[in-house]
C-alpha cells in the first residue's frame, strides 16, 4: 500500500506514448498505480521467417498496437516485457524489451519471460516458414528455372501458451478480420483456449493503419470500440 501511495503521489510524467507513431482519437491511459505488482507479457510486430541469408518470409504488421498497449501497462504500473518482432519503433518508457526475428525466437523468449500474470498476444506471427533455410543466397541460374519453396507451419505460441502449466491467469489474443469478425473471433477463442479476443476489424483500414474498430470478445460477451 505505501508502494502504490508513493508511486500515485508522483506527478505523471510525460506521455507514455511519446514518440510512438499516432493514433486516431483520444487516447485513455489507466490510473497510475493500478497494476502495480503485475507482471505483463506482450508480443508484438511481424516476425521475419529466412529462406536465404538476404530473404525472407514477412507481413505489414508494424507493431505500433503491441507497443501502444506495452506503454500503457508500463504507465499504469506493471512489470511489462515486450517481445517484439523487427519493427522499427522507440521502446516505451520502462518497458523490457526483447527483440526478435522469427516465430520460434518469440516462442523461445515468450516460455523464458514467464511466468507473467497476464499475457497479451498482438504480434503477427507468420504462420509458415521455410522449410529449409539456405546458408548461401539463392542464385538465379539463368535457365529460368523457378527454386522450390517448401513451407512448415509454425509453433503457435499462443495456443501453446493456453496449454501449458504457466498459463497467465489472462490470456488475450489477437484477430485481424475483414468480415464476419465477431463469429471468426468467437471461433478463435475457442480454438485457442485464451481468455479474450481482441479483434480487429482491418477491412477499411488493413493492418499498419491508423484507425480500426475493435470487438473484445469473450467466452459470454462482446463489446465492441469504434
Ligand atoms: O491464428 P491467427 O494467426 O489468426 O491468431 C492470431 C493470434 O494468435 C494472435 O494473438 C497471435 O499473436 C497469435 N499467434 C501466435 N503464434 C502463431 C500464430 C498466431 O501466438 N504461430
Amino acid at each position: 500500500a505505501a508502494e502504490i501511495a508513493r508511486l500515485l503521489a508522483q506527478p505523471r510524467g510525460a506521455d507514455p506514448l511519446a514518440g510512438q507513431p499516432d493514433f486516431a482519437g483520444t487516447v485513455r491511459l489507466q490510473p497510475r498505480a493500478s497494476l502495480h505488482g503485475k507482471h505483463i507479457l506482450i508480443t508484438a510486430g511481424p516476425t521475419h521467417e529466412p529462406i536465404d541469408p538476404v530473404r525472407y518470409i514477412a507481413n505489414r504488421s508494424s507493431g505500433k498496437q503491441g507497443f501502444a498497449i506495452a506503454a500503457a501497462a508500463a504507465d499504469a504500473g506493471a512489470k511489462v516485457t515486450l517481445v517484439a518482432g523487427p519493427v522499427n519503433l522507440p521502446t516505451p518508457p520502462g518497458v523490457i524489451r526483447i527483440d526478435v526475428e522469427s516465430a520460434r525466437e518469440m516462442a523461445a523468449a515468450v516460455e523464458t519471460a514467464l511466468p507473467a500474470d497476464a499475457a497479451i498476444m498482438v504480434a503477427a506471427v507468420a504462420d509458415w516458414r521455410a522449410a529449409e533455410t539456405a546458408a548461401i543466397k539463392i542464385k538465379k541460374d539463368g535457365s529460368g528455372a523457378v527454386p522450390p519453396l517448401a513451407l512448415t507451419e509454425n509453433p503457435d505460441i499462443l495456443a501453446t501458451l493456453a496449454a501449458s502449466p504457466q498459463r497467465p491467469r489472462l490470456l488475450i489474443g489477437f484477430a485481424a478480420e475483414t468480415n464476419d469478425v465477431i463469429a471468426h473471433a468467437q471461433a478463435k477463442l475457442m480454438r485457442k483456449g485464451c481468455d479474450w479476443i481482441i479483434a480487429n476489424d482491418v477491412a477499411a483500414d488493413p493492418m499498419g493503419g491508423d484507425a480500426n474498430r475493435v470487438h473484445l470478445v469473450t467466452a459470454t460477451a462482446v463489446d465492441s470500440w469504434e
